[in-house]
C-alpha cells in the first residue's frame, strides 16, 4: 500500500523548533477542523472507522503511537514519532491507533466539519463499500 508521508519544514534555530502548516500547501486540503487526542492510556486502540469523504493528516506532535491502515485490500503499519512529518490519511481508508506513550499527543487536521454520517464503523460494511466501489 501506497503510505503518505508528508515531511514537514522546521524552522529550528538556538531557541527551539517551529513547524507551521498552511491549508493548500504542506497540507493537501482546506482545514475545516483541528483536533487532537492525548492523555491516551497507552493499552486501549482507537479510530476502528473509515470515512466516506473526510480526509486526514495525523501528526503526532509529542511522544508516539501507531497507526494500522487498510486499503480495503492491504494493509500497512505506520510509526509516528516525529513532529516534522504527517500521514495523509484519505477517504475510505480504516484506520486503528495503538501503541500510545506516555505522553502522546496526536494532533488531526480534518478537511470537514465533524459530521458522524461520514462515518463507517462497521468492519463488513466498509469491506462491502470497497468492493462495491471497484
Ligand atoms: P471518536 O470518533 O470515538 O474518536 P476516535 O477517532 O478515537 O474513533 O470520538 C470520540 C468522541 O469525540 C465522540 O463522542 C465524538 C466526539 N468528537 C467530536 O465531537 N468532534 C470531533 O471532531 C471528533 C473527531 C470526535
Amino acid at each position: 500500500m501506497d503510505i503518505k508521508m508528508i515531511q514537514f519544514q522546521s524552522h529550528g534555530d538556538e531557541r527551539g523548533e517551529l513547524v507551521a502548516l498552511e491549508q493548500n500547501r504542506e497540507i493537501p486540503f482546506e482545514i475545516r477542523r483541528v483536533y487532537y487526542m492525548y492523555g491516551t492510556n497507552p493499552s486501549i486502540e482507537r479510530g476502528h472507522h473509515a470515512h466516506k469523504n473526510l480526509k486526514q493528516v495525523l501528526i503526532c506532535v509529542n511522544g508516539s503511537c501507531k497507526i494500522r491502515l487498510f486499503d480495503g485490500y492491504e494493509k500497512a503499519e505506520v510509526v509516528l514519532d516525529n513532529p516534522k512529518e504527517g500521514l495523509l490519511v484519505e477517504s475510505f481508508m480504516w484506520r486503528e491507533m495503538y501503541d500510545f506513550s506516555d505522553q502522546a499527543v496526536l494532533l488531526v487536521l480534518a478537511s470537514e466539519y465533524y459530521d458522524e454520517s461520514d462515518y463507517v464503523r462497521d468492519f463488513q460494511e466498509y469491506q462491502d463499500m470497497i468492493r462495491a466501489m471497484k
